[in-house]
């Protein structure tokens, strides 16, 4: 049968196999690895999945790529970013060198609020720009699907900007995206309290936002509008949290997610639990008994340690407790301008291989199958199995311990989309 891509000879063709599901505990440290492996892709789908012998026997095509000593790999996920804004945080970086916390620089009215004002300035051709940018960044890192979120517009129009943003880059991008509106990101200097611009996102943002999701290609394509809230001492206490959640859920009727313990434990996972929430994320000084609370749900707990290393912290969450607990555990990048300057899932592996002590196996799952199931996309994305979208990463190793071991080493090679390659390390 003529297909229309062959990739064979992969040294490894890591497939994070799992029959449509995110593996839990033991289970993240199968990769389903198929030796001298291949893959037969037709209509931007996986075909068939084997070893090269058997699918040269089945399959033939006039674009075959050669993966001899390479791994094969299913695209990145990236389950948390804040992948659209503009400016930058280069004198927060500064000044955390010099001593401020995180936490002193947003209450002094800088970080994510410095970032907000200049995402309310610029224009959504600016800021789309800015984005594709990043996007292509990430993608020449691995990452084929990414979750962006909304939350540094802080007043309705700008919130609206960036979710028209977001719409554009999935409509324009290669990469997959999924949209998330955080406006309970932080609290503007024009509300008194938390409690009074809780009240405005509740009432004027979410029916602006939900307006603007039911009028979108996602809509009609079936894609939610995930709701996200930063819950955190100073911020969001875990009341408020509970009620742009469960409005979310009850009255909009979409999933809901949170970043919850990234410096205080305020029992945020808790109340997302009790909300079926698709995600926790952070997850930094969450107690142990919490984790195992939550792995015993559906829910994935999404860690985040790039954060903890761009913020000099020799800190980590808890990991090892949530997969050993037989949790379903993510890693993403949290890509924003202030914790996470960074578009590389590679290198979070190599963190939390080292700090969290995840095997690189497990760590490769949390970046694909699992992180996929964080945006319930575990069907679509995130393992090589037939009848998935045809996203690759081919890599320039023939071990894919390789990738959270040789940090910082450029060793994604070919990415590929839905079939077709959208970059080649040696274009
Ligand atoms: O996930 N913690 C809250 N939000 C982001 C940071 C956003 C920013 O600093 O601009 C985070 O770490
Ligand atoms: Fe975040």
């Amino acid at each position: 049968m003529n297909v229309d891509l062959l990739i064979v000879g992969a040294a490894q063709l890591v497939t994070c196999a799992s029959g449509g599901r995110p593996k839990r505990g033991a289970q993240m440290r199968d990769l389903g690895i198929i030796t001298d492996g291949a893959v037969a892709v037709k209509d931007g789908r996986i075909l068939d999945v084997g070893t090269t012998a058997d699918m040269r026997a089945r399959y033939q095509s006039e674009h075959t790529i050669d993966a001899s000593g390479r791994v094969v790999c299913p695209g990145l996920v990236d389950c948390h970013t804040h992948a659209v804004y503009a400016g930058d945080r280069l004198d927060d970086f500064e000044s955390r060198i010099q001593g401020k916390t995180y936490m002193e620089i947003l209450a002094a009215g800088g970080g994510i609020m410095s970032t907000a004002r200049a995402t309310r300035a610029a224009t959504a051709d600016e800021l789309y720009a800015l984005a594709a940018h990043r996007l292509d960044v990430m993608l020449h890192n691995g990452t084929t699907t990414a979750e962006i979120k909304t939350g540094y517009g802080l007043d309705s129009a700008t919130e609206l900007k960036m979710f028209d943003v977001i719409a554009r880059l999935d409509r324009e991008h290669a990469m997959t995206i999924r949209p998330t509106f955080l406006g309970a990101h932080s609290v503007p200097p024009e509300f008194a309290s938390a409690h009074a611009y809780a009240d405005h996102v509740l009432h004027e943002m979410m029916p602006a936002i939900f307006a603007a999701h039911a009028e979108s290609h996602f809509a009609a394509q079936g894609v939610p509008l995930a709701v996200d809230v930063f819950c955190e001492e100073g911020v969001f206490d875990t009341v408020l949290s509970g009620q742009i959640l469960s409005a979310a859920r009850e009255c909009w009727g979409q999933p809901v997610k949170a970043h919850v313990d990234e410096f205080v434990n305020l029992g945020g996972v808790r109340v997302a639990l009790e909300l079926g929430a698709l995600s926790v994320d952070h997850l930094d000084v969450t107690p142990d008994a919490e984790l195992e609370l939550l792995a015993g749900s559906e829910t994935v707990g999404v860690f985040l340690p790039a954060v903890n290393f761009n913020l000099g912290s020799t800190h980590f969450g808890h990991a090892r407790a949530l997969i050993d607990a037989g949790g379903i555990l993510a890693l993403a990048t949290d890509l924003n301008p202030g914790s996470a300057p960074t578009p590389s899932l590679p290198l979070v592996m190599a963190i939390a291989c080292r700090y969290q002590k995840l095997l690189p196996a497990e760590a490769l799952n949390a970046i694909t199958i699992n992180a996929a199931a964080a945006l319930k996309l575990e069907g679509v994305v995130g393992s090589i199995e037939p009848g998935k979208q045809a996203d690759f990463a081919i890599l320039a190793t023939d071990d894919y311990r390789a990738l959270a071991y040789e940090f910082g080493a450029p060793l994604v090679e070919t990415v590929i989309i839905k079939g077709e390659v959208q970059w080649n390390a040696s274009y």
